[in-house]
């Protein structure tokens, strides 16, 4: 399996600190944003990487990532998304000639989790499938039905529900056959005007054609500065383990408890 890691978009949800660089390479803790998803590819044994960006800062990339050795990749490449902020499945379909027939392994640069995925890139065969977590604010995410003479069948995926059915967030992490390069092709814009991965996912729904597993370990998108700070903090406390006091002592704030 080959690997995608969608970093585009203007990420105007952190201005002003994407007004230098891409969101995907802003810092969380030691590493910039965008290691972390490169991490768990690899970590999987996927080694062949396509990154996707897209606006004024996409060369930015090129000087983190460089030929993507240190990291552990053997072969990485990149691919400039016209028209920045199109949508998360308008950023896959550049993934077609570089995955060439293979099944892809996707995951949006800005989500880092630290759950082992590498039994679930063995079995994957064809399809499609979806890594769900449990969160505190699902209206954020896609947020996944389940069939009521079927608990364990996905019937639709709802994109920002006003009304969530559950606290399950799908994940930014996902794997495609080859055929996922169709669907994107009959997409329509959503009312946002993007084409939504959530729309992809639900083709793949209503071919039956769609698997999930509940993802083992932390994740946390960072596309807002509660979830920027949020992921800080996870990934500082569990590198940092002991230290983490230590590094942390002496700045209780007055008044705070
Ligand atoms: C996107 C997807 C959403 C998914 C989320 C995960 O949301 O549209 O379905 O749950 O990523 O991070 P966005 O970041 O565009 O708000």
């Amino acid at each position: 399996m080959k690997g995608v890691i969608l970093a585009g978009g203007k990420g105007t949800r952190l201005y002003p600190l994407t007004y230098a660089t891409n969101k995907h390479l802003l810092p969380i803790y030691d590493q910039p944003m965008v290691y972390y998803p490169i991490n768990t590819l690899v970590a999987a044994g996927i080694t062949e990487v396509l990154i996707v960006t897209g606006d004024v800062h996409a060369g930015h990339f090129i000087n983190v990532i460089k030929n993507g050795h240190d990291l552990g990749l053997t072969h990485v490449e990149y691919a400039y998304q016209e028209g920045g902020s199109a949508g998360i499945a308008d950023a896959l379909k550049y993934a077609e000639d570089f995955a060439d027939g293979e099944p892809i392994a996707v995951i949006l640069g800005d989500n880092t989790t630290d759950a082992d995925i590498s039994g679930a890139v063995k079995n994957f065969k064809d399809g499609a499938m979806v890594f769900l977590k449990e969160v505190v604010d699902p209206e954020r995410f896609g947020n996944p039905i389940f069939a009521k003479d079927d608990s364990s069948r996905i019937e639709t995926i709802v994109e920002k529900p006003a009304s969530p059915a559950n606290k399950l967030a799908v994940t930014g992490l996902y794997f495609y056959d080859h055929t996922v390069y169709d669907k994107i092709r009959n997409l329509k814009p959503s009312g946002r005007g993007e084409l939504e991965i959530t729309d992809v996912n639900n083709a793949y729904i209503a071919e039956n054609k769609m698997q999930w597993s509940m993802l083992d370990g932390f994740w946390s998108d960072a596309g807002t500065f509660h979830s920027l700070y949020r992921s800080n903090r996870y990934w500082a406390i569990k590198k940092l383990g002991d230290k983490y006091d230590d590094v942390c002592s002496g700045i209780d704030v007055p008044g705070l408890k």
